[in-house]
C-alpha cells in the first residue's frame, strides 16, 4: 500500500504509529491482502492443524498454533526449537505461500527493514479467555532479521515491553489487518498478548490468528 503525502499529513497516527525506535504498527496494512491469505490459511490448516503444545515445564499452551515456510516452531518436554517437521504427523510443514511472503515482505518494507527473507511463519490461534506470557522471540540464528506479526480477527491488546520481563510494557489494541514491525535494536524486546474479550468477527468468527514472520536459520 502506497500513501499519498496529505494521507500521511492528514491522519499520521491512524496509519502508522511508532512504538520505539525500531518498531511500529502498520495499521489495516494487511487489509488488501485478506482476501488470499484466509484460503491459503484453510489450507495451511488442513495439512498442519492446530494444536496446543506442550511446554517445557509441562504446561500446555493457551494459544493454539500450527505453522508455515521452510521451518516451524515447536515446543515440548525437551525444549522450543525449529524444525523442518511437523511432529504430528512426520511430514514438512506446509510452504509459505507467496501471498504471505509478498505481505512479510512489503510490510518489513515499510517498517525500514528491506530484504527480509522470512524461512518461518508461526500461526497463532486465540480464542476469547487465550493469551501469551511475555516472552522474547529468541530461538532464531539471526536476530539481524525483524519480525512481522499480522493480526487477523476478533481484537487483542498486544504487550510491547523492554529488555527485561518486569520493564513495563506499552499497552497496544491490534485489530484486524494490523501488522506490528520489530527489530534492530528492538528485536529482542519482550511482547504478550493480553486474555481476549469475548467478541465475534465477521470473517473469522470468535477468534483471532496471529501470523508472525521470522527468520530463523
Ligand atoms: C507471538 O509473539 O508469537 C505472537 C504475538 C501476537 O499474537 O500478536
Ligand atoms: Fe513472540
Amino acid at each position: 500500500m502506497t500513501l499519498d503525502l496529505f494521507d500521511t499529513l492528514e491522519q499520521p497516527d491512524q496509519r502508522q504509529q511508532q512504538l520505539t525506535q525500531n518498531a511500529f504498527v502498520l495499521r489495516a496494512f494487511a487489509t488488501p491482502y485478506v482476501v488470499q491469505l484466509l484460503p491459503a490459511l484453510a489450507a495451511i490448516q488442513q495439512a498442519s492443524p492446530f494444536r496446543h503444545m506442550v511446554t517445557p515445564g509441562g504446561f500446555h499452551m493457551s494459544v493454539a498454533l500450527t505453522n508455515c515456510g521452510a521451518l516451524g516452531w515447536t515446543s515440548d518436554r525437551r525444549g522450543y526449537r525449529y524444525s523442518a517437521i511437523d511432529p504430528e504427523h512426520g511430514r514438512r510443514w506446509p510452504a509459505m505461500p507467496e501471498i504471505f511472503l509478498q505481505l512479510a515482505q512489503a510490510a518489513a518494507a515499510q517498517a525500514g527493514f528491506n530484504g527480509f527473507t522470512p524461512d518461518a511463519c508461526l500461526i497463532n490461534r486465540y480464542q476469547p479467555g487465550t493469551k501469551l506470557s511475555l516472552h522474547q522471540d529468541k530461538d532464531e540464528q539471526d536476530y539481524s532479521a525483524p519480525i512481522v506479526s499480522v493480526s487477523l480477527g476478533i481484537p487483542a491488546i498486544f504487550l510491547f515491553g523492554g529488555h527485561q520481563r518486569n520493564d513495563k510494557a506499552l499497552r497496544v489494541p491490534l485489530f484486524h489487518g494490523d501488522v506490528v514491525v520489530w527489530g534492530g535494536a528492538d528485536r529482542l524486546r519482550y511482547h504478550g498478548v493480553l486474555a481476549l474479550k469475548e467478541a465475534e468477527h465477521p470473517l473469522l468468527g470468535r477468534q483471532r490468528i496471529n501470523l508472525t514472520f521470522r527468520k530463523a536459520a
